[in-house]
């Protein structure tokens, strides 16, 4: 029997287009101010359709001097003919963040026809 942890897909899969990209726009070290973009097919986009699309990425802090990841976020994505107002979603959010102090932001992004995917960015705030 397997888990759902080793179905995830890793960030070493560097030019898949499934992978989460977690970028830290800017970094104030004084009060722990972080302001990020996560997304999905950053290099290479991802398809977009009914079919085959990104429905939703979390976002998670695990700060340095814990073993449990804090919930920052989810977010979900309409696929383009998933409503009649002609309105597409792409798989980008930025977010800006208050943190306890450094750790390690994990993105985990699903597609529809291939599965769950994960990837993680180092914040030193120090
Ligand atoms: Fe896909």
């Amino acid at each position: 029997m397997k888990n759902l942890s080793d179905t995830i897909k890793h960030d070493d899969w560097k030019t898949e287009k499934h992978v989460p990209t977690t970028e830290i726009l800017s970094q104030e070290c004084e009060n722990n101010m972080v302001s990020l973009r996560v997304s999905v097919g950053k290099e290479v986009p991802h398809p977009n359709t009914n079919d085959h699309h990104i429905p939703w990425i979390k976002l998670f802090f695990l700060p340095d001097d814990s073993s449990f990841p804090v919930e920052v976020g989810s977010y979900r994505f309409t696929s383009p003919e998933a409503d009649s107002s002609a309105v597409e979603s792409t798989p980008s959010v930025s977010i800006q963040l208050h943190l306890p102090g450094s750790g390690t932001l994990m993105a985990l992004s699903y597609c529809n026809l291939h599965g769950l995917w994960q990837s993680q960015v180092r914040v030193d705030l120090s």
